[in-house]
């Protein structure tokens, strides 16, 4: 339907156009994850400062959903508390279990294009690979 065809095509431009690759200058938190079942891998960024997070930038290879997720994500978290970045998390496990999401007064951005890989169980890793990073990087906080 018309919904999964806007998702798509956020996801492809977030594919084409990954926002937040690259490096981050100033001392960041560094996560190197990979998802085993493909070996794809992401390294992630994250300057936190004054329980926040000021930048996030990410770098790695891998399928467009890990990498559509991956640039997601990280506009998605920039900016917001570490707790607020925890609950989105949370949230992202949940739809990727099929929920029915209530972000609240969260500020998503395009997280919720994702939503479809809920039905392919086999790429629910790819999408959540980004999200897992970023909870090992602020647990290391
Ligand atoms: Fe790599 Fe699906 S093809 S995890
Ligand atoms: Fe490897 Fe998606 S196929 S992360």
């Amino acid at each position: 339907n018309n919904l999964d065809t806007l998702y798509r095509q956020v996801i492809m431009d977030h594919y084409k156009h990954p926002r937040n690759r690259g490096k981050l200058e100033e001392d960041a938190l560094v996560v190197d994850m990979n998802n085993p079942t493909c070996g794809d891998r992401i390294q992630l960024q994250i300057q936190v400062e004054d329980g926040k997070v000021k930048d996030a930038k990410f770098e790695g290879e891998g399928c467009s959903i890990s990498m559509s997720s991956a640039s997601m994500m990280t506009q998605a978290i920039k900016g917001k508390s570490i707790e607020d970045a925890l609950r989105m998390s949370q949230l992202f496990s949940d739809m990727m279990l099929g929920k029915e999401i209530d972000p609240g007064n969260l500020e998503m951005g395009d997280v919720e294009a994702l939503q479809g890989v809920a039905k392919f169980p086999a790429r629910i890793k790819c999408a959540t690979l980004a999200w897992k990073a970023m909870e090992q990087g602020v647990e290391k906080n």
